[in-house]
């Protein structure tokens, strides 16, 4: 009994310990919050595992509605990624911003990534952004464009620069989508995918 209670005890004052050492830690400003400076393996694995698991668990029993998929909305969703997502992720034939490649976490090429993602899963991260990485919430949106979006999240793995191209030519025929401020992502230029290809704005 007594050593039952020596161990609780040695762990209680060992929690305290930690906690007003990390508080001491913060504090003093030793926690680095420079992008410029990675973070270590533990907090990356902590920051990664939290990350993924919140979103596992808020997306779950979320599924696309009938017909999110339809060939039309695919190309609005071109018009809607093509304004608010390449500046920071680029897309098929264009770079991301120099803005983005300074930004930590970096966003990533979604052509790589969009595949780990159930499309519940895209939808909640588009809808409500992620906490603490530059990522925002695109739900002044709406849901029906969000859904389109991840319609063509899915089809982007396996998309060339070419198919990407023809689907921004058919978004921009179609007058671009809900008459969105054209170009509102597009702080330094670098969006190349909004450059019309000569001679076929008008298809
Ligand atoms: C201001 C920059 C910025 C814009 C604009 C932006 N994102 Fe992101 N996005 C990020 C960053 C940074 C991350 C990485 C978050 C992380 O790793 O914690 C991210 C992550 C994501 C992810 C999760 C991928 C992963 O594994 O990290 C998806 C999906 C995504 N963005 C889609 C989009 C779409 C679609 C749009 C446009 C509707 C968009 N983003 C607009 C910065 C941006």
């Amino acid at each position: 009994m007594r050593t039952v209670k020596t161990v609780l005890v040695t762990l209680l004052s060992a929690g305290v310990l930690s906690v007003l050492i990390a508080a001491a830690v913060i504090y003093a400003g030793l926690f680095n919050v420079a992008a410029t400076d990675p973070h270590w393996p533990a907090t990356y694995w902590v920051l990664e595992t939290a990350r993924v698991r919140s979103i596992q668990v808020h997306a779950a029993g979320l599924a696309p509605p009938a017909g999110y998929d339809e060939p039309s909305k695919i190309v609005a969703a071109v018009g809607h990624f093509s304004e608010h997502c390449t500046t920071c992720h680029g897309a098929p034939g264009a770079k991301q911003s120099d803005l983005a490649e300074g930004m930590y976490p970096r966003p990533p090429n979604l052509k790589d990534v969009a595949g780990r993602y159930t499309p519940g899963e895209l939808f909640w991260i588009l809808k409500h952004g992620i906490k603490m990485s530059g990522m925002p919430s695109m739900e002044s949106d709406g849901d029906a464009m969000l859904w389109s979006t991840v319609a063509f999240l899915e089809k982007l793995p396996r998309m060339s620069d070419d198919a990407y191209n023809d689907l921004w030519v058919q978004a921009q025929a179609a007058g671009g989508q809900g008459g969105m401020d054209h170009g509102a992502m597009n702080m330094d230029g670098a969006g190349n995918a909004q450059t019309p290809p000569a001679g076929h704005s008008h298809k």
